[in-house]
């Protein structure tokens, strides 16, 4: 059986988050419990509080009553932590994006490998879905994210290519998709252009900027003095919003200064810049290849 999904950069992610045995921790990418079992062995006292809003990441829930799971969007993190009586925690880890399970179930819609319906939510109960949005948004939305969020150089003829298209078929699944862009697939970079096309997507049907807003200003908030925040970003996007915030406690990464030229910051950096996977994790895991590590601690 393959694994629902196997952590990365265990070792470095729990060592930056510094653990006090009876502190009090989230993690708000749940996912296959990875980085959760690691946080939990190293805990006495303390508390685990874990969120996931796709309901098969309950499945593998670990055992430990130590542990409380809450099946939420990380953007409510903190009126879900108001609700159980906690006023701050020691430290927040947030994996951000999918999970290989995620990828690796065709009917969800997330991967190009299978044809199956374009779904794409991580949380299937609410929200739309892919193919809502290719038949629905106006073309310049569309635009917006193969541009932004794809990163895609043809954005352009992407957007074109589906608008043209669902005039005459609706737009259903992944098949048709992969079908419909043909002619905008670069020859040698099928993989790598689908795979834009696909994150694209996915971070429109999931609103993972908007969430990832929130988590940010919100760990303001929540994290005691001292205490530390471990991200872990995917795409170069998600990485520049975490790296502004980080080095300045605001969205727009603008440093406030005293009189005196005092950086005002309300957070200690703990990495310098994004640690990356090592070879030898990256050849043992592709998934690690993108990932881009950063820490900080609150004043
Ligand atoms: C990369 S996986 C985390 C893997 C986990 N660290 C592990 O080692 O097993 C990301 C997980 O976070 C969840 N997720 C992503 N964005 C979320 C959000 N805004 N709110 C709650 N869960 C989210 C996904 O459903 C997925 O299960």
């Amino acid at each position: 059986m393959t694994p629902y999904h196997v952590p990365v950069m265990l070792k470095e992610t729990i060592e930056l988050l510094s653990i006090d045995p009876n502190g009090i921790y989230v993690d708000v990418t749940y996912g296959g419990g990875g980085h959760s079992r690691e946080i939990l062995s190293r805990l006495e006292g303390g508390k685990l509080i874990a969120f996931d809003q796709d309901a098969d990441a309950k499945r593998n829930l670990l055992e430990d009553e130590r542990l409380e799971f809450v099946a939420s969007n990380f953007a409510f993190i903190e009126s879900a932590l108001e609700a159980q009586q906690i006023k701050g925690v020691d430290g927040i880890i947030a994996d951000l994006g999918i999970s290989s399970h995620q990828i690796d179930t065709a009917e969800r819609g997330f991967s190009y490998r299978f044809d199956a319906p374009l779904d794409m939510r991580m949380n299937t109960s609410e929200g739309i879905t892919a193919a809502e949005i290719l038949n629905t948004y106006e073309e310049s939305e569309l635009y917006r994210i193969f541009k932004v969020y794809g990163e895609l150089p043809n954005a352009k003829k992407v957007q074109h290519l589906v608008v043209e298209r669902r005039a005459s078929e609706e737009i259903r699944t992944t098949g048709q998709l992969e079908n419909i862009l043909q002619s905008a697939i670069p020859h040698k970079r099928r993989a790598k252009f689908l795979a834009q096309v696909y994150q694209a997507l996915r971070i429109e049907v999931n609103q993972e900027m908007e969430a990832l807003e929130k988590l940010l200003l919100a760990s303001l908030n929540i994290l005691k003095p001292g205490g530390r925040f471990v991200v872990m970003a995917y795409h170069s996007l998600e990485d520049r919003m975490v790296k502004n915030f980080f080095r300045s406690g605001n969205l727009a990464g603008k440093v406030e200064k005293d009189f005196y030229g005092n950086d005002l910051s309300p957070w200690k950096k703990i990495t310098r810049k994004a640690i990356q996977a090592s070879q030898l994790e990256i050849d043992e895991n592709n998934r690690a290849r993108s990932a881009r590590l950063r820490a900080v601690e609150r004043k």
